[in-house]
This record gives structure tokens, sequence and C-alpha cells, in this order.
């Protein structure tokens, strides 16, 4: 039977029918305990649901569908180390990377190798081929092996190591490296090559690049071992590439990429702010991933922001999910998200391969608060479109300065509570509002949102955060019946981009090409020198 043909399902599109017309500010009037019914409090974290359009029998009911689709028995399997990922033939370990003592022999003699070498770089005994020691470090990486550290590093600014700076590049495009080397010095720069293939595209051109850089200062090849690391699962090709085997930090293929900031791909974390503050990240992400694993369904934090997804995307066809720290820190966490939930469950075929016939997820999108509000907000308070938006607070301030923090939370929780209840004609006339602009100052409003609350922001609470949407993603993917851990659709652009490269440098012909390409190849090929 397919989902959308369960009882479980077609329950909820009844319910969905009934509840439509039902504005939240109904929902409120009629339920004065909605705030204390609807939200989950987990070790320090608050998340508040009573915006979302929901009452106790739609969430009963999507329970009911968690139900059906085993959300249970697909849990135990990814603990137990099946090969959930079926297309890849991969087990889905990335809580082995977090287990602290119960961790794998081999993941703990990585993160002990880990530990090593960022108290070498620290203390400054690991020095460039000129016998100076390491002032910036490069990650060369790109989605996986990019997105989820460079967010780490900025989230966790106020912890940052002295005297070493972390750096990202990531593009192909060559101004993202140029621009980034002209500003550093080859004798006290140290590059991570970060990839878990060791063959993308971006990555391998910008260590190219890099190391060219590097030689062509040192005029030695021995400055490689000095100035090169490498995190990858692919150890024949860190050799090849002439990097030393101690200076390769493993992981290995049942990390997915978008999950791998917990592992090797986290050396650039542990080294701006130090391996101790690593460790209490990891140990943040293990503390969701007991609740994840033992929390009731009605108290379990992930389950419950994916049961919310669904019903937001499948029942009330909200296509679009907004994500909204009230944190600077936080600003590039959207970006992190964006890659964790749509290469993970941006999908049209279900785990039998047959085609989907319903919306998987939503496009992701998003921006610190409170820019965003000078921006798109006013889209979501009146442009029509139903966006479902998830708003993150921070109880206390990562850089408090007096004056700054209440205004901050004001305005998140001005803008979801605008969002929720908007503003009718007759508010607007009791406030004064001239009558030729009343059209203008009505706000619908009954837009969904949840609000979630760190007391602070730490590398505990940021562990905890990024593993409870890691967890979400997994819930969703067993709703939508998906696997929701490979990506075959990035594949089809890299093979384009590997037939096209040549044609650009009139290498091949362009007569196969469709009529489009073909004429921008010509077009470009005249700039070419
Ligand atoms: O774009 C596809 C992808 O495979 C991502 O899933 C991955 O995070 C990224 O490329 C980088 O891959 P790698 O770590 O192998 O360089």
């Amino acid at each position: 039977m397919t989902l959308t043909h369960t009882p479980a399902w077609q329950a909820l599109a009844a319910h969905a029918e009934a509840l439509r017309l039902q504005h939240l500010r109904d929902l409120f009037a009629t339920n004065g305990q909605r705030f204390e019914r609807f939200s989950l409090k987990h070790n320090g974290l608050l998340l508040d649901y009573s915006k979302q359009r929901v009452t106790g029998e739609t969430m009963a009911l999507l329970r009911d569908l968690a139900a059906t689709a085993d959300f249970s028995g697909w849990r135990r399997r990814m603990v137990e180390g099946e090969a959930i990922n079926h297309t890849e033939g991969r087990a889905v370990r990335h809580m082995d990377l977090r287990a602290g003592d119960a961790a794998p022999p081999e993941v703990k003699g990585v993160l002990q190798r880990m530990a090593e070498f960022c108290e070498q770089i620290h203390s400054g005994s690991w020095r460039g081929f000129s016998g100076e020691r390491i002032t910036d470090v490069v990650n060369l990486g790109i989605g996986g092996s990019d997105l989820g550290p460079r967010m780490a590093v900025h989230a966790l600014a106020a912890w940052q190591q002295p005297d070493l700076r972390v750096h990202f590049v990531s593009n192909l495009d060559s101004a993202d490296l140029a621009s980034r080397l002209t500003r550093l010095n080859p004798r006290s720069t140290l590059f991570i090559v970060a990839s878990k293939t060791f063959t993308t595209l971006e990555t391998m051109a910008n260590a190219r690049t890099a190391r060219n850089w590097i030689l062509a200062a040192a005029n030695d090849d021995k400055a490689i071992a000095r100035h090169f690391v490498a995190a990858s699962s692919n150890l024949a090709a860190t050799a090849e590439f002439g990097i030393a085997a101690k200076n390769v930090f493993e992981f290995w293929d049942w990390v997915g990429g978008r999950f791998s900031l917990w592992s090797a791909i986290g050396l650039p974390i542990a080294l701006a702010v130090g391996y101790r503050h690593f460790e209490r990240l990891l140990a943040g992400a293990h503390d969701m991933d007991e609740h994840f694993i033992n929390a009731p369904a009605d108290g379990n934090l992930p389950l419950t922001l994916s049961l919310i997804a669904l019903w937001n995307t499948n029942f009330l066809e909200a296509h679009s999910q907004g994500v909204f720290p009230y944190s600077h820190s936080l600003a590039l966490l959207p970006a992190h998200l964006q890659q964790l939930e749509m290469e993970s469950n941006g999908k049209r075929a279900n785990r039998d391969g047959l085609a989907i016939d319903y919306p998987t997820n939503p496009i992701l999108w998003g921006a610190a608060g409170t820019n965003g509000q000078h921006s798109f907000f006013q889209l979501l308070h009146q442009g029509g479109a139903l966006v479902a938006s998830d708003f993150i607070a921070l109880g206390q301030s990562d850089f408090p300065l007096p004056g700054h923090h209440s205004g901050l939370l004001a305005s998140c929780l001005a803008q979801s509570s605008a969002l929720a209840f908007g503003q009718t004609v007759d508010e607007a006339r009791a406030a004064g509002i001239p009558e030729h602009l009343l059209p203008f100052r009505r706000f619908p409003g009954n837009q969904p949102s949840n609000t979630l609350v760190l007391p602070e922001l730490s590398p505990y609470t940021l562990g905890q955060l990024i593993a409870l949407y890691e967890h979400k993603v997994f819930c969703l993917g067993v709703l939508w019946n998906l696997n929701s851990f490979d990506q075959w659709g990035v594949e089809l652009g890299k093979q384009l981009t590997g037939r096209l490269a040549p044609c650009l440098r009139g290498e091949t012909g362009t007569d196969a090409l469709d009529a489009s390409t073909r004429g921008l190849i010509t077009h470009l090929r005249q700039f070419r020198t």
C-alpha cells in the first residue's frame, strides 16, 4: 500500500480538511493551555510548537502515521548498523562518532590523533617549512566537507583559540582561494584537504593550487608534509596527492558527508576552539542521540519536529521552510541545514524505486534575525505564500553587550507572534490607522512556526541543536519512505560538467549539444585568452 493510501494518511487528510479553516487565533482562543500543551523540554532546550496549526488530535494522528511507517523499527535498524542506505549499501553510523566511551576503537583512535595534532598546532611545536609557527589554517572542502565545520566555527566564535585563524575555501571559482591566499603567508599557513572521496572537482582543484603556492614559496617537496593534512576516507588518493599517511585523519564510508562534522571533517572546529571544546560539541550531540533513541514519541523532540514538518508540507501545502536564528553566531545554520535537509530528503523515488506522489522536503532557506526582518519578512507577513518558520533564540548572548539581547529576543517573539496572529482591519482601525490605509495594514497571519530556545550558545548546545535537526531528517525520510542518505540527484550535473569542460576549452566539438548550451559555449569561447 502506498503511503497516501494508508489509513493513517487518509485520517490525516480528513482531519486537515476540518482544521484548514481554523485560524491560529481560534486555536489559541479555545485553548488557554496551548503553550503548556504544545511545548517540549529536554536538558535545557525548549521547543514551543504551539504556533503550529495543530491540535492534540493532529499530533496523535501524526504519531499514528509514524507507527505505520515503522519509525521505531527504522530507528533500531540505524542504531544496529544495518545498511539502511541501501542504494549505496552503507550503514548510517554518524552517532558512533560522538558516542564517547562507547565509540568504536577506530573512532577513538582518530579522535586521539586529532587531539594530539591540535596540541601541536596550538603549542607551536608544529612548524612550517621555514620554522615559523602556524597562524592560519585553511579548510579546502565543499558541501558536507565545508558547511558543517564552517557553520560551527562561526557559531563558536566566543570560544575561539587565540593566535590561530581558521578559514574556509570551497568554491571552484578561483576568486575564493585567490582572495584568501593574497592575505596569507605560506610559511605559516596549513591546509586541511577535507574530502571524503578525495575526488571532488572543486576541492582537488583548490588543493592542487594551494600545493603549488606552498611549493613556489618553499622550493622543496618536503614542505608538503608540514603544510598539508587531509580528512578523508580515500587513503589511496591522499597518498597519491602526496600527503603523508601520518597526516591523514581518516573517516569511513558509513559517515554521510552532511553528517560528517563529528568526524575528522570536524578538525577545523577542534583547531578553532580547542579539542576540549570539540569534545563538548560531540557530547551535546550524544545527549540528543540518547534522547532521540529513548524518549517516547509524544516527548521526542526530533520526531515532533519531523511530524510538524510533514504536516505543514503534505497537509497544509507549505512548500517553503524558513530558519531564522536570532543569533548572529548561528548565521550559517540555514546554509548547513539546507544541505542537511534538501540533499537528504529532496527525493522523487521511494525506497522501492517507485515514483513518489507527494511533495517531499520543502525549500529550506533563512538568515539571521534581525537582518531578515528588513528584507524578506515583508513577504512572510503579506505575500500570500504559506511559509513554515523555525525561530531559534538564545537565553543568553554569547557576546553580551548592554542593551542588545532583550531587544533581539523581543524582535524574535514579535515576528513569530505577528506571523501567527496577524492584524485585522478592525484592529488596525482601533490603532488609529486612517481608512484609506486600512487595506495595506491588514496582516492575515496564520503562518505556522516553531520557536526553539537554547539556554546559551556553547559547544554542547550547538551539538544538541545540530543533532536535533539530523534526527529530524532521519524521521522525515522514514515517514516519506525514502532513503535520506544517498544523493544521486547531484550526479547528473557532475557528469555534464565533465563533458562540457573540454568543449569550453575548444578540445572537443559542440555539435552533439543542445542549441542553448552550444550557443552559450560559442559566446563564452570568445573571452578565452
Ligand atoms: O555534492 C555531493 C557531495 O557528495 C556531498 O554529499 C558531499 O558532502 C560533497 O559532495 C563533498 O564530497 P567530498 O567530501 O567527497 O569531497
